[in-house]
C-alpha cells in the first residue's frame, strides 16, 4: 500500500512544479498571480507574457499529466509493481487526479495554482488517446465559435466522462472523468460568474475585475 500512497504523493508533487509561477518570476521579476485573471495556467500567461512562454508553459503541464500517469504504467511494465494488474486503472485514475490538483493546489504556491486544465488534457490524451483527443475536438469547436478560453475549457471538462463512457473506459477512468470534470469547472468559478456577467474576456482582450 505504501507504493500507492508513494505514486500519488509523486504525481501531486509533480502537478505542483508551478511553470506559470517560475515563467512570471523569471522574464517579468512579477507574481502571475497578481496579474490578469491571477491563474498560473498558460492562458494567463499568454496575457501576461505572451505567446512563446504560453506555449512552454502549456506543453510542460500537460506533459506533468503524462509523466505522472506513465510512472505507473512504467511500475506495471518493469514488474517493479507489487499490487495486482486490476488495480492498474484505478492507480492511473488517482494519479490522473493528483497531478491535476497538483497543479492547482502547488504545494510550492500557497496551495494555489492554475486551473488544471492543460494537466488534464496531458492526463486524458495518457489515458485514452481518443477521449484526449475528443475534449480537445470539444474544446477547438467552442473556441472557434467563442475565442473565449475558459468556455472552451468549462466545454471541455464537461464532455470528458461523457467520452469515457463513448468509449467504453472502465470504470475508474469514467469515475475520473466525472471527478476531474467537476473540479475543473469548479476551479473556474469566477470564470462562470463573469460569463454570466457577460463580461469574460475573449482572447486577447484584458480581465475586467481582477480576483
Ligand atoms: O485554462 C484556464 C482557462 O480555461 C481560463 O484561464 O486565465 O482566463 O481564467 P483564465
Amino acid at each position: 500500500l505504501s507504493i500507492c500512497v508513494l505514486l500519488l504523493l509523486t504525481a501531486y508533487l509533480l502537478g505542483s512544479v508551478p511553470t506559470g509561477y517560475t515563467a512570471g518570476k523569471l522574464l517579468k521579476g512579477i507574481d502571475i498571480r497578481e496579474e490578469g485573471s491571477g491563474s498560473t495556467g498558460a492562458t494567463n500567461v499568454l496575457r501576461t507574457l505572451g505567446k512563446g512562454p504560453a506555449i512552454v508553459v502549456l506543453l510542460v503541464d500537460a506533459f506533468k499529466g503524462v509523466t505522472a500517469l506513465s510512472a505507473v504504467n512504467a511500475f506495471y511494465a518493469f514488474k517493479l509493481m507489487p499490487l495486482p494488474l486490476n488495480w492498474q486503472p484505478w492507480l492511473i485514475a488517482g494519479a490522473g487526479f493528483a497531478v491535476i490538483f497538483g497543479h492547482s493546489r502547488s504545494i510550492w504556491l500557497n496551495f494555489t495554482g492554475g486551473k488544471s486544465v492543460a494537466t488534464s488534457l496531458g492526463v486524458l490524451l495518457t489515458m485514452c488517446w481518443q477521449v484526449g483527443l475528443g475534449t480537445g475536438g470539444v474544446f477547438g469547436v467552442v473556441f472557434a465559435l467563442s475565442r473565449i478560453v475558459s468556455l472552451s475549457s468549462i466545454s471541455g471538462a464537461i464532455s470528458v466522462s461523457l467520452l469515457m463512457i463513448l468509449f467504453k473506459q472502465p470504470l475508474p477512468y469514467v469515475l475520473f472523468g466525472v471527478t476531474a470534470g467537476f473540479y475543473v469547472v469548479w476551479r473556474h468559478r469566477s470564470n462562470i460568474q463573469r460569463l454570466l456577467a457577460g463580461t469574460e474576456p475573449q482572447i486577447g482582450q484584458k480581465v475586467p475585475t481582477e480576483e
